[in-house]
């Protein structure tokens, strides 16, 4: 099943602490964002990439993009203040498509079976989102205080890539843009309207690049993979 994927790029990476925007950063010398490109640029179900962009930074991810030989870009609309607008916008951008993908640019270990998972579940269901199962025992505090233990075998741990239909999502987003509701991810927008979202287990190594020691476990996950070593 095709599909084309929405990757936002346009935040500022203030926990990573380094300056400037984290996915410029290197993973054995070859920035984030374009590891993360490169999986779509080389799934032959992905027919087109929409990346959210700071204004600022668009002359320099375009020469990144020509420099990398990235060719599936069809898109790079301005981001806005919230990651939720930065999808937005380029949902607003493209054209009807059946599936659409919504992936963080700061996922750069996402594989192609996990995609195809995801896109044939949003295409049997409508929405289906990547998560691992919480590892470990998990405690509802407030006030520094245990409220209780919360039933781990019903807790997963969510990431993208989110996957739709392309006519949910633009509902979703449209409902959600109305009533002024901000989610953490898109899954969130699809659930208000009362839509059944499927998950599909993924895996540990589908990390976010958010802190410092992430570029860590992002470094220890490409040598594995170069060494042919998969978990
Ligand atoms: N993002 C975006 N537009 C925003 C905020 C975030 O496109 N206004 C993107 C980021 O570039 C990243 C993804 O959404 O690829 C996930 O967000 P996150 O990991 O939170 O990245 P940042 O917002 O850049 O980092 P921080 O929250 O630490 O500032
Ligand atoms: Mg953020």
């Amino acid at each position: 099943v095709q599909y084309e994927v929405v990757l936002p790029a346009a935040g500022s990476g203030k926990r990573m602490g380094a300056g400037r925007n984290k996915l410029f950063l290197e993973l054995l010398e070859k920035p984030i964002l374009i590891h993360t490109l490169e999986v779509f640029e080389q799934d032959e179900n992905c027919t087109g990439i929409w990346l959210a962009v700071k204004p600022a930074e668009r002359a320099v991810i375009q020469k990144m993009l020509e420099n990398y030989g990235i060719s599936k870009v069809k898109g790079l609309p301005d981001g806005g203040a919230e990651r939720q607008h930065s999808v937005h916008a380029c949902m607003k951008e493209m054209g009807q498509v059946d599936i659409v993908l919504v992936h963080d640019a700061a996922r750069p270990f996402i594989t192609r079976d996990i995609i195809a998972n995801l896109v044939q579940s949003a295409h049997n269901f409508g929405a289906a989102i990547a998560g691992v199962r919480a590892k470990d025992t998990m405690k509802k505090v407030r006030n520094g205080i245990i409220e209780e233990t919360v039933d781990r075998e019903s807790l997963w741990m969510i990431q993208t890539p989110q996957a739709f239909r392309f006519d949910l999502i633009v509902e979703a987003e449209d409902v959600a843009e109305k009533v002024g509701f901000l989610g953490t991810d898109e899954a969130m927008l699809v659930e208000r309207l009362g839509h059944e979202v499927h998950i599909v287990e993924s895996n540990y190594e589908n990390v976010k690049m958010t802190t410092k020691e992430d570029l860590l476990f992002g470094e220890a996950i490409l040598r594995k993979r170069a060494l042919g070593n998969n978990l």
